[in-house]
């Protein structure tokens, strides 16, 4: 049975190293994952590298070494910037090892000998985009050219086998007629729906021209058309064909994360060649917008790619992923820009949460020899427990409709909130007078029992702050053993912690 929250994001292609359009959509699974987490959830978050294909074999002619070497040296700079964005994923799936082979095997087998000659021979002659790995009709070009990278097609003619897409035109329609939530958001969704009904065209699932690729079981002369071994990765790692009780825990998976250059090969390709082979579709295809750069989508075909570090490195890990997420509606395309980065840290970390924390530290450690004092029971915390209890309500409403951003944007409001609640009770003017300390002490105790539920709420977006917001705290328990919605309930703070005053949480920046 299932009892697995499993979420995606595309297998990159390691012709080279990534990007921050790449890292959108890692930091965006990884935030996803997290959050399901922090519910109790068991959670499987797969990424990895898709290194088969013509694209792959170029890009290692091109630096003079075989497909192998080329994928085995570029494959850890995936990893690396992975490890240093907190990406937590419970799997990294690289297509050329021998369980993804096994299960391509398997699934083209199954689809092979499914009675329906789903699977046949045939010429194909086409215009063929080898950064994207697909073929294009006149049609869907722009001047010629590409309408994703805007770079010359070449014409491919061979010898392939053909995947018999056209036959799944009525049941893909009534799949998305019957769960409408399967492709998201609504514009994407409208998208694939007109693609279906303006018709399917069968496609080649295997080439003769090259051979960096997956065999065919029964023709070892082809190899396997890369998206079609690509798509696959994801049930490859729920167990497909291996581990049938492990499958059945795992699959169909939750959320296909990726953007919107790739939706009609997960929303249209996938979910056929999956009903062909008789599995289940994913629940979920979600796919957002770009991340531009001067109005374009930023890419290395373009030369417009900015590598992560040259941004962690200047703003911090936690600050890069608190950026994008809350900088970006999620869904919408989305500009990058220096100057929007270096005022969201300055604004909305170094002076809103982190002044938040070194005030009331600075406060209870001068006035209350850094103890967290008792609420007096006379309802010196104001507003604030409601304000809390309703901002868990929206972040939690966001996260499940996939809203990031105004997720991330509903904890701000409690920042903004307890600041303003400071300002309001000036807990540094009534400690001075012996007679109001006690007052003075709950409204501490307010502003210090926000902050940890903060913590709570932060820790998928930005897990190295949160930790630390929580160390200063001084709390006992451990914040990964911390749950929603019980975590986030007003009061779980216990009088007498001993806070820990630290570095500034995130330092400002000079413009
Ligand atoms: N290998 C295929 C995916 C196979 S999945 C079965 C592929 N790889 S890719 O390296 O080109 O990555 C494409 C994905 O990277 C996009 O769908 C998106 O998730 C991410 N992005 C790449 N550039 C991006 C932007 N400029 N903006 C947002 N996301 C970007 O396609």
């Amino acid at each position: 049975m299932k009892d697995t929250f499993y979420v995606t994001t595309p297998i990159y292609y390691p012709n080279d190293v990534p990007h921050i359009g790449h890292a959108y959509t890692s930091v965006a699974a990884d935030i996803i994952a997290r959050y399901h987490r922090l519910r109790g959830e068991r959670v499987f978050h797969l990424t990895g590298t898709d290194e088969h294909g013509l694209k792959l074999q170029r890009a290692a002619e091109a630096a003079g070494v075989d497909p192998r070497t080329w994928v085995d040296r570029m494959e850890p700079r995936w990893r690396e910037v992975w490890s240093r964005l907190d990406i937590a994923y419970d799997d990294y799936i690289r297509t050329t090892e021998p369980r993804h082979e096994a299960a391509v095997a398997q699934l083209l087998q199954a689809v092979y000998e499914n009675g329906r000659d789903d699977i046949y021979p045939g010429i194909y002659e086409g215009l063929y985009c080898v950064s994207c790995e697909l073929y294009y009709g006149e049609s869907d070009l722009e001047g010629g050219n590409c309408p994703i990278h805007g770079r010359p097609v070449e014409l491919l003619r061979e010898e392939n086998y053909f995947f018999r897409l056209s036959a799944y035109r009525d049941r893909l329609l009534e799949h998305y007629e019957h769960h409408p939530e399967a492709v998201q958001p609504e514009v994407r969704r409208n998208e694939v729906l007109s693609v279906i009904r303006g018709g399917l065209q069968d496609f080649s699932i295997s080439r003769t021209s090259f051979h960096w690729g997956i065999p065919l079981p029964w023709d070892p002369r082809h190899v396997c058309y890369v998206w079609f071994d690509a798509l696959t990765n994801y049930i490859t790692a729920a167990g497909y064909g291996s581990d049938p009780e492990r499958f059945g825990r795992m699959w169909p998976a939750d959320v296909h994360l990726m953007a919107k250059d790739i939706l009609r090969q997960h929303a249209v390709y996938w979910p056929a060649m999956l009903m062909a082979a008789g599995v289940e579709p994913a629940r979920q295809v979600w796919a957002h917008g770009y991340l531009l750069v001067g109005g374009e989508k930023m890419s290395k075909t373009k030369l417009t790619g900015i590598h992560p570090f040259e941004l962690i490195d200047h703003f911090g890990v936690d600050s890069y992923r608190y950026y994008f997420m809350r900088e970006i509606q999620f869904g919408q395309d989305g500009n990058f820009s220096w100057e929007s980065m270096v005022e969201r840290h300055n604004a909305d970390l170094a002076n809103g949460l982190g002044n938040l924390l070194s005030r009331v530290l600075a406060m209870l450690a001068a006035s209350f020899e850094g103890r967290v004092p008792p609420p007096d029971g006379t309802g010196a915390e104001g507003d604030l427990p409601a304000v809390a209890a309703d901002v868990l309500g929206r972040y939690e409403g966001h996260f499940g409709r996939m809203e990031l951003s105004s997720a991330v944007g509903a904890a701000w409001d409690l920042v903004g909130r307890v600041n303003q609640y400071l300002v309001e009770r000036e807990p540094w003017k009534v400690a001075r007078d012996p007679a109001r300390q006690e007052e003075a002490g709950a409204v501490l105790y307010a502003a210090a029992e926000a902050l940890r539920i903060l913590a709570v709420l932060i820790s998928p977006v930005m897990p190295g702050a949160a930790a630390r917001v929580w160390e200063q705290l001084g709390i006992a328990a451990p914040l990964g053993a911390q749950r929603l919605p019980e975590a986030a309930a007003w009061g779980g703070l216990a009088p007498g912690t001993v806070t820990r005053r630290g570095e500034a949480l995130f330092p400002r920046i000079d413009a």
